[in-house]
């Protein structure tokens, strides 16, 4: 993980404050039992450089052409190690790594939606393995920068990053509330899958402002339920087969979040049901998905007899 040339790009700007969460004491003081498993794993990748980079649909990285066959099965081994790969689709000299989710029907739903990214920076909360920060700079994003708490996320972004290390992106292992706020620096943030796994959804919302310049954009995606505004759905237990869920609001709910949180120009983009066509078990996440987490005999709840996911996608200026 080389934040290098991150620490040399924030230099003298307003994200200097984020030094020290890129720092090798920042990162090697991380108590994520395998995280230096995963680095040794990084550390072991081949120098592979590839001839074309394609950051559309599939994020694709290189050609099978560029190296030789025993380096090829090598790699797919090694890129085997970070399983299960949950968002994509990534193509790494020609190895297609089928991700649990299409993640790239999600972008479809937005990417007319939230205006141009040219010449911005963005910050993605909970970016995952960066397939969708790969997407904003195809948008023409001048710098990505993920943060996630999930370390082995992390690890399957900084494994792609091994053979791009020039393009502008990187993923931080780290919670949003980590960050030194207020930045207020970021021209956009997006927060996609993140709301439903925080205990104070306000505190959320604010830390995400306090990320955004004035006038800066807020792209925010969460699960929702059909209920009245004020209302929402708070699980006992599971949802969807998913721990620590806490609260899932109605669409109005959402929107009156965001407007006590000093948002503006609030707007809903897009509104889905998520099916077993975009998430579903793969040989790269072979384990339970979304068929196992709904009814048996009712696809419109979950297992636990819940609603099953919608999901949402809203844009919002800061004040
Ligand atoms: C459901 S996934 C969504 C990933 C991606 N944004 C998407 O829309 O497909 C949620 C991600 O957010 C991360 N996450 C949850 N809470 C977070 C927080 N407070 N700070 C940083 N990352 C967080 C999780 O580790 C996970 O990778």
């Amino acid at each position: 993980m080389n934040f290098s040339p991150l620490r040399l790009l924030i230099a003298r700007t307003s994200l200097e404050p984020l030094t020290p969460l890129l720092s090798d004491s920042y990162l090697d003081g991380i108590k994520h039992g395998d995280f230096r498993r995963w680095r040794e794993r990084l550390a072991k990748l081949p120098a592979i450089c590839p001839s074309n980079i394609e950051l559309s649909h599939t994020v694709r990285l290189g050609t099978s052409t560029d190296c030789d066959s025993d380096t090829l099965s090598l790699l797919d081994e090694q890129l085997r190690e970070f399983i299960p790969w949950r968002k994509g689709p990534f193509s790494v000299f020609g190895i297609s790594i089928n991700s649990e989710w299409r993640s790239n029907l999600k972008w479809n739903r937005l990417q007319d939606s939230i205006g141009s990214l040219k010449d911005r920076t963005v910050l993605d909360v909970g970016s995952s393995n960066g397939y969708f920060g790969f997407r904003m700079l195809e948008a023409g994003a001048k710098l990505v920068i993920g943060i996630d708490r999930h370390i082995p996320y992390v690890a399957q972004f900084w494994a792609l990053k091994h053979f791009v290390p020039e393009l502008p992106i990187f993923v931080i292992p780290a919670q949003l509330q980590q960050l030194p706020l207020p930045l207020e620096e970021f021209d956009n943030v997006f927060s996609m899958g993140v709301l439903y796994h925080s205990r104070l959804p306000y505190a959320h919302l604010s830390q995400l402002r306090q990320c955004l310049r004035p006038g800066g954009q807020l792209i925010l995606e969460t699960l929702y339920v059909d209920e009245e505004a004020g209302n929402g759905l708070m699980p006992v237990d599971n949802y969807a087969r998913m721990p620590k869920i806490w609260f899932i609001p109605s669409i109005s709910t959402l929107l009156s979040w965001l407007d006590h949180s000093g948002y503006v120009d609030i707007e809903v983009i897009d509104e889905s049901v998520t099916t077993i066509e975009e998430q579903r078990s793969t040989g790269w996440m072979p384990f339970e998905s979304l068929r196992e987490a709904l009814d048996l005999y009712d696809e419109n709840k979950t297992i636990e007899g819940l609603p099953a996911p919608k999901r949402v996608i809203v844009t919002a200026y800061r004040r």
